[in-house]
Parts: C-alpha cells; structure tokens; sequence
C-alpha cells in the first residue's frame, strides 16, 4: 500500500521523534526539510548558505531554497512507496506546491496529521532537546535523558543544542507557525484529510494515536 503523509504541528510538537517512529513502523522515509536544511548548511552549499539567515532568526526559508530541495528528495527511489513529510509544507503556498507535485509523481497525499500541543509545554521540550548531528537521534534532558550526558546512545556522537533553540527563537517560530503554517489545518479540514491528535503523553502513546488515525 503506498501511503503519504504529513505530520504537521509547531515547533517541538513531536514531529521529528514520531516520524522517527513511523519509519520503523511503516517501513517509508522521512523527509525533513528542516533536516535537510541543516545539512545544506553545514556543508556550506549554495542553498544552505541562502536559508542559514532566516533559521537562525526563526523565520520561514523561502519557498525558492525549500522546494528545490523538496522535489530533488522526493525524486529518490526510496521514496516510491509512500512518505512521511515532516515540516513541509509550512504555508499555504507550500502546500499548493505540493499538490503540484503530487499530481506530476501521480501519488495522492492520504493524511495530515496535525500534532497539537500546548505552548508552555513546546518550550520546555525544545529549551531541553539534545541532537545527535551524527546519526540523528533526540533526546530531552529531563524526559529521555541519554545514558551519558552530553553523549549519544545509539552512535557514542556528541550531543549538541541546535542552534535555534534558544528562548527568543523559539518564541519567533512559535508565532510563525501560528501566523503562517496554522491556517493550513483549515486547508487540510476542507480537504477532508485532517487527523488532529493529542500530542501530550509519551511517545508511544502517541504513535499509537496516529496509527489509529491513519488506519
Ligand atoms: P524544523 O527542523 O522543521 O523545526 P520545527 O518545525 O521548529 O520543529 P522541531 O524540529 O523543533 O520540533 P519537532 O516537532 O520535530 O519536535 P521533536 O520531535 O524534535 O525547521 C527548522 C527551521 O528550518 C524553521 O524554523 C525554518 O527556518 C526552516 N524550515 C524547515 N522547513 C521549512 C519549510 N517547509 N519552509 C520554510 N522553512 C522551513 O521534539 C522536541 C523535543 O521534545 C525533543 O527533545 C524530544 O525528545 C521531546 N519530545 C518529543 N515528544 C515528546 C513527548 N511526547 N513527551 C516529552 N518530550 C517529547
Ligand atoms: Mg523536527
Ligand atoms: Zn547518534
């Protein structure tokens, strides 16, 4: 069965560790533009040195750097079958891209998975996340601590703090989601293909939730 999906949600919302989660579950790739973007930027490309500017301060990178990146990912074999789209689209002109896109490929979006979240809650879980640069897996300092501070389970990489996640930043991108990317769940609602969940609770819980909603 070919299935895409997005999960949409703020930042910190858990989109990152679900996706995770569905990779191993349903056996198809995710794709993070914010990831992707921070790989073209540590590797000081053409486009990574574009978006750096606007993810420092929060702010939405321009359409132009995303969905180059985007459509090249998505052009992959591995992606064939489906995939799990975390942080794309972030606006609606985004999402009519996408729509485009889709119809080229002749594949059909199935599901939006909007993970909702309380504000306090996004800041304290992005104030406490830790990243591994090497293999990609998260951590919180307080809610899943890694065995060794500072250190990766899964790889031994050192942990990092991304670099916007800071107070200030966090508050910006918090309001751009709220400005721009919120009114996509209208967009979605009409299209029939919303799925909101809780997203308080362990992980786990919440993986079980959307794997209810998405069948
Ligand atoms: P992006 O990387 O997508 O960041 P984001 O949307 O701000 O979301 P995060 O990755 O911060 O949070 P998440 O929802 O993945 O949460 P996570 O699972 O990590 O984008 C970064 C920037 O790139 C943007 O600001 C923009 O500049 C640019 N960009 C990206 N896409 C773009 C686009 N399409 N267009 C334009 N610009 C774009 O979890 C967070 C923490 O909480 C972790 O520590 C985790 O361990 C913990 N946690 C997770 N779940 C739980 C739980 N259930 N209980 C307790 N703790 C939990
Ligand atoms: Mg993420
Ligand atoms: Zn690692």
């Amino acid at each position: 069965m070919i299935v895409n999906l997005i999960l949409l949600g703020p930042p910190g919302a858990g989109k990152g560790t679900q996706a995770q989660r569905l990779v191993e579950r349903l056996k198809l790739p995710q794709i993070s533009t914010g990831d992707l973007l921070r790989a073209a930027v540590r590797d000081g490309t053409d486009l990574g040195r574009q978006a750096k500017e606007y993810m420092q301060r929060g702010e939405l990178v321009p359409d132009s750097v995303v969905v180059l990146m985007l459509k090249k990912r998505m052009q992959a074999d591995d992606c064939r079958t489906g995939c799990i789209l975390d942080g794309f689209p972030r606006a609606v002109t985004q999402a009519e891209i996408l729509e485009g896109v889709f119809s080229e490929q002749a594949r059909s979006l199935n599901h939006v998975v909007s993970i909702e979240v309380p504000e306090e809650e996004l800041v304290r879980r992005l104030t406490g996340r830790r990243s591994c640069p090497k293999c990609g897996a998260m951590f919180h300092v307080m809610f899943s601590p890694p065995e060794k501070e500072g250190v990766c389970d899964k790889c031994d990489g050192e942990l990092i703090t991304r670099a916007d996640d800071n107070e200030e930043t966090i508050r910006n991108r918090i309001a751009v989601y709220r400005e721009q990317t919120e009114p996509l769940k209208k967009y979605y609602e009409e299209k029939g293909l919303l799925r909101p969940i809780d997203g308080t609770g362990t992980p786990k819980d919440i993986e079980e939730k959307i794997a209810k909603v998405i069948g």
